[in-house]
């Protein structure tokens, strides 16, 4: 499997509702910033102008009405254009990109629905994305229940989005399908048990980071530091 293009380093995050990603994802790039790197920071869907109109669209539930093949389809335009816009770009001026959710979102949430043959998935990910991967991808791991009642605490009395409406069996083979993601490729993703406090969670993130700061253009001054200080 061909990694992403030389000259930048490319991290994504993953998990169910309510893992804690976002939080994560922001410290992980104050604190890779803090040491010295270039961070371009972004999310899916979403991520470039066009992406983000697509977002309102596949969050606000209209595109449901055209079945989950539609829906992984306009989740994969959407990540055509964030890639072209937004992701590529950075790494080729040699930026680290961290995205909020990414590829196995789609392989998760739009496989969960259990509608949509995996040759499909497999076909529109390559259309999406090519032979390339992420270097590195960090799966928050959560019961779902929990997950449930952190994003709703979270909400508050906001309207409730497209899957955070899914049943709980929708949420429990999201967790599966993350997981067995991590097992197929151990290379790629590691998984991060997100049941602890968030500073724990961003040290045990932190070790999965250190032994990459030498491929992000960062020294070994850098990995002796105190993480998340
Ligand atoms: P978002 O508000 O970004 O929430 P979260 O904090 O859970 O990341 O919502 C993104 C939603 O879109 C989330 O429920 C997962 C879903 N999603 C897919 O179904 N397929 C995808 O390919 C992606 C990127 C996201």
């Amino acid at each position: 499997m061909t990694r992403a293009p030389l000259g930048g380093f490319f991290i994504t995050f993953e998990g169910g509702e309510g893992a804690g990603k976002s939080s994560q994802v922001k410290r992980l790039a104050d604190h890779l910033r803090h040491l010295g790197a270039h961070v371009t920071l972004t999310r899916e869907p979403g991520g470039s102008p066009g992406a983000e109109r697509l977002r309102e669209l596949l969050l606000s539930g209209a595109v449901r009405d055209f079945g989950p093949a539609a829906e992984a389809m306009i989740f994969s335009a959407a990540r055509i254009d964030h890639l072209d816009h937004t992701i590529r770009p950075a790494l080729a001026r040699g930026e680290v990109v961290i995205c909020d959710r990414f590829i196995d979102s789609t392989r998760a949430y739009q496989g969960a629905s259990g509608q949509i043959e995996p040759a499909f998935l497999d076909m529109l990910e390559r259309i999406a994305i090519g032979p390339k991967r992420p270097h590195l991808t960090l799966i928050l791991d959560l019961p779902p229940h929990i997950g449930i009642a952190r994003a709703n605490l979270r909400r508050g009395a906001d309207k409730i989005d497209r899957f955070e409406s899914e049943a709980l069996s929708f949420h429990e083979h999201l967790r599966q399908t993350f997981r067995a993601i991590a097992q197929a490729e151990p290379d790629r993703c590691c998984l991060i048990d997100a049941s602890a406090t968030e500073a724990e969670v961003a040290a045990s993130i932190w070790s999965k980071i250190t032994p990459h700061l030498p491929a992000m253009g960062l020294g070994a001054q850098a990995q002796t530091m105190e993480p998340f200080a």
